[in-house]
Formats: C-alpha cells, structure tokens, sequence
C-alpha cells in the first residue's frame, strides 16, 4: 500500500462510505487481535487463583487457537452459505459469549471453554473480516485495505495490553478477559451499518441487491464490475479444494503453508501471549511486566506501520529477509542471555530491549508480508479454498507454539526454547530464500511463471 494510500484511508478521502464499512469489518482484526493478547496479562493473575500444571497452562492459552482453527476451517464455508453479514454478526455473538464466560469462570474446566468458545470466533473473525473487506473493496485500493486488517490485529494486541495494565494493580484478570465483550458489541451494532457482499449476493442470484451496493461503494464502472463477478463466480463453481492439488498450483501452496507455519514456528505468539510472564523471570514485577509488554505492543504497531509502507517500495522478498534474519539475530541473543547467570540484574534489560528487536523484526517481514502474500499468490479461481487451508496450518502452528511453550520452558529451560525457535528462523530464512517469488508490481501470470521456476530448480 502507498503512503498515499494509507493517508487516504485514514483521511477517509474518496468515497467515505466504503472506508467507513472496511473500518467497521476491521473490527474482525481488531478483536482477533485483542483476544489473542489479552491472555498474556490476565495469564499472570490466572496462575494465582487456581493451582495447575504447565501442560493445563498451555491448554489455557491455546484453547483459543485450538477453536480459532476450527472456526477458520468451517468459517469460509458458513461465509458461502450465510452470507458474510451474518457470519461476523455470528461471530460478535460468539465473542461475546466466549469472553462473559471467561469473566465468570468459576473452573479451570469452564475458563478452557470460553477460550475455547472465543476461539472460534477469532477463527470466524480472521477468515470473514479480510474476505468481507477484499469484496466490498474497489479494486485500486483493495490491497491497502487488506493490510488494514493487520494493522488492526497489532492494534487489538496493543489495546488489549492496555487494558491488562489498567486492570493489573488489582490483579482483576476476571474484567481483564471481560472486556472483550465491549468491541463485540460495536461490532455487532457496527453490522446494522455493513451491506451485504456484491460478490455474494451475486452469487445468490440477488443480482439487483448486488447493483444496488456496487452503486454506493463505486464511483462508476458497476455494470463492468458485475460482469466481472460472473465471470468470476463461474470459474469457481468449476474449482474446489481439490484442485489445490494440481501440480502447477503445487509450488504456490508450499509458499503459502510454509510461510504459515514458519509464521508461527519462529515463536511470535511465545512472545505476544507470554511476553509478562518471561518479564517477570528477568526480576520485573507483575505489574512492570505488563508495563514493558505495553512496550512491546506499541513497538508492533509502530513496524507494522513501516512495514506497510515500504512494501511496494521494497519489495516483499527483501522485507522478509531482513525481518527474518534479524528475528534469527535476536534469538541467539535471547538464547544466550538466559543461559547466562544475573538474569536478575544487567542481563534482564538487554532481554526485554532483544525481546522488543525481535517483534520489530517479526512486524517488518512475517507478520503481515504473509497475509499480503497469501492474498496475492493464489490465481482467482481458487484464492478462497487456499487462504482458507493456509489459515488453518496457521492456527494449527501457532495452537503448537502457545501449547507447548510453558512445557518446554518448564522442560529444557528458557534458553534452550530460544535457541529452538532460532533454529526454526534460520530454517524459515533459508525457506524465503529459496522459495519466496518476489510478487510486487507483478501481474499473476508473472507470479505464476516465478512459482514455477522454482518448483523446477528444486527438481
Ligand atoms: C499473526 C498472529 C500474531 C500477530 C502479532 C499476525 O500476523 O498471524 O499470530 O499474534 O501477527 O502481531
């Protein structure tokens, strides 16, 4: 997206009403976002009031990406068949329920339900939200609004550290979880305002409901557009998620679910949702622990930001690169700081200072150069089948990390868990170099004839 872009999408310029309604789906990534955050606060607290193993730990934090891969693996199909509108009013609703009984969990059991609840509604918010922008969108600024959508994850992560600081002097992790019932509801009352997708009412015959809205969210060219959406339509109805299987779509797929997993493998999520509790193992109290990991979040936004507009400048292999290299940089040194002892003193500022590198370096390259990525590498006809599969692998990875980072912590320490998640890097870096085609300005004939390349000097 162009810098131009993103002033004009903060600016509101052009057709308003088409920013306003993106704005108000982004509220998927929003929540997405701040109900993967805010367990990393509450956690610390969590751990005080109930006893439990760091396996049941695990099960707590990565209930929500247990659901959320469950939610992203029917999400694009309930898309399909209800409409988008009423999946994300579904998926308010779920966060809603996910979160209030999360608030008044009395049981480790129940607390792992309303995880496991919101879950799915996270699941539902990371497939419909950037499905519903990318259809609703005009097609000169749809990239931009898609890596909208990321910049809302970050910004959700960052509010929901926020609100853990507000709650964390008196260790309220009960209203910390709770909250997320407030932006459920403004994006449940923010649907009223949403039309439906041209694309899917198009594709229900509801063809003069799609005119209709195509009238209020272009400035001309409705009659092309639609004529484009039933070519489009058509096509599809001829592919399904078995012809992802098709060699010459082959090489395209292991782009996309490679990076989904070294996405995750690399330990952002170690990171994002256990960030206080590493904190606190540096000698940070609970509540300046919170602090830094406010810190963190803003750091996040911040390359987020950066990231965004340098990569039509730079190029997405390049940012990923360095993102990468340098996330394999920081994770030796964390490696090595806590192997080394006097955590507690000197060592513990330079592992908050590399922990804050090291989301820099995820927020420049893995964080949202993959979704970019996904968006851009799959021909039309089967883009909604594989970014589907390559949100699940996403969720299926990222369930691994938050699962078995307390017991590999507890297990072979801290330190050896860095140098793990080093490793992978290095592997995910020797991965993008090898395998990831350059993909900006190209046209997805270009893409395709790269992807194929590749495919035959891996032969
Ligand atoms: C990832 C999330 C992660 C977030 C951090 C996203 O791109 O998919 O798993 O928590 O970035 O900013």
């Amino acid at each position: 997206m162009s810098t131009a872009t993103i002033r004009n999408v903060l600016r509101g310029d052009g057709d308003r009403f088409v920013y306003i309604v993106s704005a108000l789906a982004a509220l998927n990534g929003l929540l997405f976002g701040f109900d993967t955050g805010i367990i990393s606060g509450a956690f610390l607290f969590i751990q005080d009031s109930f006893v439990m193993s760091p396996l049941v730990e695990g099960i707590i934090v990565s209930g929500a990406m247990a659901g959320a891969a469950a939610g992203a693996a029917v999400g694009g199909q309930l898309a399909d068949r209800l409409g988008r509108r009423r999946l994300i009013l579904i998926a308010a609703i779920v966060f809603f329920v996910g979160s209030f009984t999360m608030a008044v969990a009395p049981t480790v059991p129940v607390l792992v339900a309303g995880r496991l609840i919101d879950g799915v509604a996270i699941g539902f918010a990371s497939i419909v939200g950037p499905l519903y922008i990318s259809e609703i969108a005009p097609p000169e600024i749809r990239g931009g609004l898609t890596s909208l959508n990321q910049l809302m994850v970050t910004t959700g992560i960052l509010l929901s550290y926020f609100v853990n600081y507000a709650f964390a002097d008196a260790g309220a992790w009960r209203w910390m979880l709770g909250a997320g019932m407030v932006p459920a509801v403004v994006l449940a009352i923010g649907i009223l305002k949403m039309p439906e997708s041209p694309r899917w009412l198009f594709e229900h015959g509801r063809t003069d409901e799609a005119r209709a809205v195509l009238k209020r969210t272009r400035s001309g060219g409705v009659e092309q557009e639609l004529d484009e959406i039933q070519e489009t339509v058509e096509t599809q109805s001829e592919t399904g998620i078995w012809d992802l299987l098709a060699p010459w779509l082959r090489p395209a797929l292991v782009v996309g679910l490679g990076l989904a997993v070294f996405q995750q493998i690399t330990g952002i999520n170690a990171v994002i949702y256990y960030a206080p509790t590493i904190l606190e193992s540096t000698g940070l109290g609970n509540v300046a622990s919170i602090l830094a990991t406010v810190g963190i979040g803003t750091i996040n936004v911040v390359m987020t930001v950066v990231a965004i507009m340098l990569v039509d400048r730079v190029g997405r292999r390049r940012l990923l690169l360095v993102g990468v290299g340098g996330m394999v940089a920081t994770l030796a040194v964390l490696g090595t700081v806590f192997y080394l002892p006097g955590l507690e003193g000197g060592l513990g500022i330079i592992a908050t200072i590399s922990l804050m590198l090291f989301v820099s370096f995820f927020a420049i390259g893995l964080g949202p150069v993959f979704w970019l990525l996904i968006s851009e590498i799959y021909p039309l006809s089967v883009r909604g089948s594989a970014m589907g599969l390559v949100t699940v692998a996403n969720w299926g990875a990222n369930l691994l990390v938050s699962l078995t980072f307390p017991v590999l912590t507890d297990g072979v320490g801290t330190s050896a868990t860095f140098w793990l998640f080093g490793l992978c890097s290095l592997a995910g870096l020797v991965f993008v170099y090898r395998y990831v085609p350059e993909t900006k300005g190209r046209t997805l004939e270009a893409i395709e004839d790269d992807l194929r390349q590749n495919i035959s000097l891996a032969d």
